[in-house]
């Protein structure tokens, strides 16, 4: 009996998982509460998705309570659902996901989510609602008032190549549909468009032909910094650099703000990683809080005459 007692709490006290799968850490004597947060990053490849991870390792560095697993699926879909539903069989007690496209991670999502798991949808965004919260910038109202400053950047009148994000993944969708809306009724026109997945030697491809098919681009809209990068290194090859403008997205300090102070890219709007909210928000659901459904960050316009103030809010 004595044996069996003894038995009862050598288990208990070895088994640390709790109801939400909390691990207890001693110290001191004084047991204090850890959380197990998953990140499954879609890949790690641009420097933007870095500096999200940073900025979700500072953000948690902050609360001793919380360990943050990263995972990177490298820009593959099936590896990313497999990411998840290790978290899921590790029980992990926040899912933190930027999810490289909607439609094959909208069900790994779900199915976390319904086994009781809270899931934060950063940056690009799942179908339907089977997630916690999902933080982002609004792609559309970027897209808008991208296509706002190029109609004003162009006189209103002008021939532009469009390279757009992956376009299985919402924010490309968005940051398209968004500056079709922002050029209307001017006379913009979209002479060349092409699918360059995020990435800067797509774009630098993508570019060579749009180059070779038309003697006159006046402006390219990329639809992050790296692909507009890639678009300039096209045109500066083809010495055609300085007679083009170019139009990013996503404005790293280091990145997209470097490249407008060096006269690269005339402009490019701010896309923040969401990393130190998503780490808020997971602390919020670990309270047993309630959290919104959405959360809709800022972006910012960064010019060369604005840089050095670091940039002016898009209304
Ligand atoms: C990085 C990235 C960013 C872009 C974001 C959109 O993978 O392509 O450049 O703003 O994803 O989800």
């Amino acid at each position: 009996m004595c044996n069996l007692v003894i038995l009862i709490a050598a288990i208990a006290f070895s088994n640390p998982q709790q109801t939400h799968g909390a691990a207890y850490a001693v110290s001191a004597g004084q047991p204090a509460k850890t959380w197990t947060i998953g990140m499954s990053q879609c890949n790690r490849g641009e420097p933007w998705r870095v500096q999200m991870d940073a900025d979700i390792k500072t953000a948690a560095a902050k609360h001793p309570e919380l360990k943050v697993l990263f995972k990177d699926a490298q820009n593959d879909s099936l590896k990313q659902r497999a990411h998840v539903e290790e978290f899921v069989a590790q029980k992990v007690d926040v899912l933190i996901i930027s999810p490289k496209e909607a439609v094959p991670l909208t069900d790994p999502v779900a199915r976390a989510y319904d086994a009781g798991i809270p899931v934060i949808v950063l940056d690009r965004a799942v179908i339907g609602d089977k997630f916690t919260c999902f933080i982002g910038a609004d792609n559309r109202k970027i897209g808008k008032a991208a296509g706002e400053w190029i109609v004003k950047a162009l006189g209103g009148k002008g021939r532009v190549v469009e390279l757009k994000g992956l376009m299985t993944s919402v924010p490309g969708q968005d940051r398209s549909a968004g500056f079709r809306e922002g050029i209307k009724g001017s006379q913009i026109e979209i002479i060349f468009e092409a699918d360059m997945k995020w990435l800067e030697p797509d774009a630098r491809k993508e570019m060579e032909s749009a180059l070779s098919r038309f003697d006159r681009i006046d402006l390219v809209y990329a639809h992050n910094d790296p692909g507009a990068h890639g678009a300039y290194l096209a045109a500066r090859a083809a010495g055609r650099e300085k007679e083009i403008r170019f139009v990013g997205i996503d404005a790293l300090p280091h990145e997209g703000v470097q490249y407008v102070r060096e006269g690269i890219l005339a402009a490019t709007f701010q896309y923040p990683t969401g990393g130190a909210e998503a780490i808020d928000m997971a602390l919020r659901i670990l309270k047993n809080e309630e959290v919104p459904k959405h959360v809709t960050l800022g972006s910012r316009l960064f010019t060369k005459e604005n840089a050095d103030k670091g940039g002016e809010p898009i209304d």
